[in-house]
C-alpha cells in the first residue's frame, strides 16, 4: 500500500541533511518546536517568505517570527538591548518571542516583517529544530504550521492534515511539549505582552523588575484583530452543553467521565492544560461533534494564555 505520509520523517542526520539542503534551495519545511509546529524558510530570501505567506493564505500585513539558535546570529538582523538580556538569560531558548528594532545591516526580506521597522525573534527550544537552524547560514521565517486563522499544529500529522503533500518533508518529534504558541514580549519601549503564553506576565515582570506597558499597541498580533485560533466549530465559553452532541472542555477533577467531556487536566495543573488544548479541540472535531463548550478555566498563569486563545476560537 502507498504510503500517504511519505513526506514526514523520524529525526536523523540524513534527515537533517536534506532538510538543510531543501532550505538552502528555497523550500518550505514543516518542523517542529517545543511550542507549535512551525512552517520554515528563509528569512532572508524573499521567494521563500511569499511562498510561506501563500501557503498559510496569511494577510500580508501580519509579520512572521524569526527564529535563530545563537544571540551572535540574531545580533545581524536586530538590536538587543539590556530587557533582552536579561529575559534570554532567564528563558532562552524557550518559548518566548522578543519584538526589537531591526537594524540597517539586517537581511530579513522585509515582507517578512510586514515591511515594519521592528522585527519578532526566538530561540527555540527542540532538538530537531536547533539542529536544523546550527547549519544554516540564514535564520528562518517560521509562522505556526496551519492554514491563517485555524488552530495550530502540535504533531507532524497536524501539519500534514492542512498541507497534505504541498510541503516537501514535515519531521516528526512527537507532540510539542508546551501545545500553544510563544509568549510575544514587545521590547521596543515599556516591555509589553502582544501575546500571553506559558511564560507569563508575571515571569516577565519578576525578571525585569519593571511593570509591563498595558496601553493597547497600534501593532497587533493577528489573533487581536479577528477570529483566531478556530477549530472550524462554534466554541461557548462559560456554559454546558444540553446535548450529547456537544462537547465540553473541562477542567479539574470535578467532573464526570461522560462520553462527551473532555479534560484537559484532571490534576488542574494548567500547563497540562495547555499541552492539551489544541489536541482536544482537534479530536473534538475529528470525532463529528457539532460544538465545543468550555467550563470555565482559573485565568491565572498559563490559564491566561488558555482564555485568551479560547475567546479567540469563540468569536
Ligand atoms: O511559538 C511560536 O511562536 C510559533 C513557533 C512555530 O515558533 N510561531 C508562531 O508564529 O506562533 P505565528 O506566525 O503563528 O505568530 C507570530 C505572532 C503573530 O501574532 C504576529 O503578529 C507577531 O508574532 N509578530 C511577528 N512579528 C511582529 C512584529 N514585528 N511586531 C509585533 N508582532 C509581531
Ligand atoms: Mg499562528
Amino acid at each position: 500500500m502507498k504510503n500517504i505520509y511519505s513526506n514526514i520523517h523520524s529525526f536523523n542526520k540524513k534527515v537533517i541533511k536534506k532538510t538543510v539542503l531543501f532550505l538552502k534551495q528555497g523550500n518550505i519545511i514543516g518542523l517542529p518546536t517545543e511550542t507549535v509546529y512551525g512552517l520554515a524558510g528563509n528569512a532572508y530570501s524573499k521567494k521563500a517568505v511569499k511562498k510561506i505567506f501563500k501557503l498559510k493564505k496569511r494577510p500580508n500585513r501580519n509579520p512572521l517570527i524569526i527564529h535563530y539558535d545563537k544571540i551572535k546570529k540574531a545580533n545581524q538582523d536586530v538590536i538587543l538591548n539590556k530587557k533582552f538580556f536579561k529575559l534570554y538569560k532567564n528563558f532562552c531558548p524557550g518559548p518566548l518571542t522578543f519584538v526589537l528594532k531591526k537594524n540597517k545591516f539586517s537581511k530579513i526580506a522585509s515582507s517578512a516583517t510586514a515591511n515594519l521597522n521592528t522585527v519578532a525573534i526566538r530561540f527555540p527550544n527542540n532538538r530537531v529544530i536547533r539542529a536544523v537552524l546550527k547549519q544554516l547560514p540564514f535564520p528562518l521565517a517560521m509562522p505556526s504550521a496551519n492554514i491563517s486563522s485555524t488552530l495550530s499544529p502540535v504533531n507532524a500529522f497536524d501539519v500534514f492534515d492542512d498541507f497534505k503533500k504541498k510541503i516537501k518533508i514535515i519531521i516528526n518529534d512527537g507532540s510539542s511539549k508546551i501545545g500553544i504558541e510563544s509568549t510575544v514580549v514587545d521590547l521596543t519601549g515599556k516591555p509589553k505582552i502582544l501575546r500571553p503564553g506559558i511564560i507569563s506576565s508575571s515571569d516577565i515582570r519578576n525578571c525585569l523588575k519593571v511593570n509591563l506597558s498595558r496601553k493597547k499597541s497600534k501593532l497587533k498580533s493577528p489573533g487581536l484583530l479577528k477570529k483566531h485560533y478556530s477549530p472550524g466549530i462554534p466554541v461557548i465559553i462559560g456554559k454546558k452543553p444540553k446535548k450529547l452532541e456537544h462537547a465540553y472542555i473541562v477542567f479539574g477533577k470535578k467532573f464526570k467521565n461522560l462520553s462527551n467531556y473532555f479534560n484537559l487536566s484532571k490534576k488542574a495543573d494548567l500547563k497540562e492544560a495547555a499541552a492539551n488544548l489544541y489536541k482536544t479541540m482537534r479530536k473534538i472535531k475529528k470525532k463529528g461533534f457539532k460544538k465545543i463548550f468550555v467550563a470555565k478555566i482559573p485565568n491565572l498563569g498559563p490559564g491566561i494564555a488558555i482564555n485568551d486563545r479560547l475567546k479567540r476560537a469563540s468569536r
